[in-house]
């Protein structure tokens, strides 16, 4: 029951009206290979099949960050990553969260039909709570109210996002749900999408668990990595003596590093190793060489892409302002329908 949208898409080239896709990405941290794999190649395949609005949440990361002197840098990076990973700005809007005011409109709009009670029953809230006990901030409560307004402001139906922010997400509905049923249809529901049913798993290096932001660094691979670096956690990762009975399993840790393999080796390179593991007589220390190689060859050209864009500020600035001048567009159009199915349309 969504409304059709009438304005043209984002994207170039196109006059038919496309399925909208919004996501945000925290300007927190860099990228690594779990990223990648995991949201980076979703949003790369989807910008040539749908209008997608891509964003810098700069404004979510204030109700945990409020200091914001290293937060241009922070946007900078996130921008030039995703852009070196494929992200194409000619088609997809690029940009900055605090670059389109009507969210806070929205926001505000919205924050009227979100209950305390449901709020603070999100488990994301009640995490940073019992982290950051002193810095409880209305902010953070409404945190998702504030996401729900960057997605519908777009009027999308997709949201490419990781496991984490299901919860979000089925609140997004919610409230988009809300606000139609108290001023009319202005809003499609939200749904999470995913190629994938089962997402790209990137183990981490030391065997325990998925490559991660926070945890263990020398066990991430970061598309910032020097060459160096990339070949010292690779040959840190953990090995033992070898298989002593043919085709035997793998213990989880050696599974990681053939995953590792994967990704970024030759299917010949592979298999020459899982047949030396078969026959008992793989060289593990080989094995993490040839991994390592193959790694800094796939990240070294992201890495030094992302620093060429990145010494460029005045094109990064060319981007954010395109991006800025699309999502306000879009944004433009839907507070009007907003504003008229509210009764905020006096004159
Ligand atoms: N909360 C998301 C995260 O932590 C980031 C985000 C902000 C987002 N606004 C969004 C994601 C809108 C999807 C859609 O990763």
């Amino acid at each position: 029951m969504e409304k059709k949208r009438d304005s043209t898409p984002a994207g170039p080239n196109e006059s038919v009206s496309r399925q909208i896709v919004m996501s945000g990405i925290r300007p927190t941290g860099f990228l690594h290979l779990g990223n990648y794999f995991g949201a980076m190649r979703n949003y790369i395949k989807m910008q040539d099949e749908f209008d997608c609005f891509f964003m810098v949440a700069d404004l979510h990361s204030l109700t945990t960050h409020p200091d914001t002197r290293e937060l241009k840098a922070n946007v900078h990076r996130v921008l030039a990553e995703n852009i070196a990973c494929g992200l194409d700005p000619e088609k997809v809007a690029l940009y900055c969260q605090s670059q389109v005011h009507e969210t806070a409109e929205l926001y505000l709009y919205l924050n009227m039909m979100a209950y305390k009670g449901e709020l603070e029953k999100t488990t994301t809230f009640k995490d940073k709570v019992r982290l950051n006990p002193e810095n409880v901030n209305a902010g953070l409560l409404t945190y998702p109210v504030l996401q729900t307004a960057d997605i519908i402001l777009h009027r999308a139906s997709y949201v490419p996002v990781g496991k984490d922010q299901e919860q979000h997400l089925e609140m997004a509905r919610t409230f988009a749900n809300r606000f139609n049923h108290r001023y009319g249809e202005v809003f499609p529901e939200p749904q999470a999408f995913n190629y994938n049913q089962n997402l790209v798993k990137v183990p981490s290096l030391d065997g325990a668990g998925k490559m991660s932001k926070s945890e263990n660094q020398m066990a991430t691979l970061y598309l910032a990595d020097s060459d160096e670096i990339i070949r010292k956690k690779v040959m840190k990762a953990k090995t033992d003596s070898g298989p002593t009975e043919k085709n035997a399993p793998k213990p989880d840790y050696i599974e990681n590093i053939f995953l590792l393999m994967k990704l970024v080796s030759s299917p010949a390179t592979v298999q020459q190793f899982e047949d030396d593991y078969n026959n008992c007589n793989i060289r593990y220390g080989d094995l993490k060489k040839q991994l390592a190689e193959d790694m800094v060859s796939f990240i070294a050209p992201i890495r030094n892409k992302t620093d060429a864009i990145l010494q460029d500020e005045k094109g990064l600035e060319q981007i954010m302002r395109k991006g800025a001048e699309k999502a306000n567009k879009s944004a433009g159009e839907t507070m009007k329908l907003v504003r008229a199915a509210m009764g905020l349309n006096y004159f």
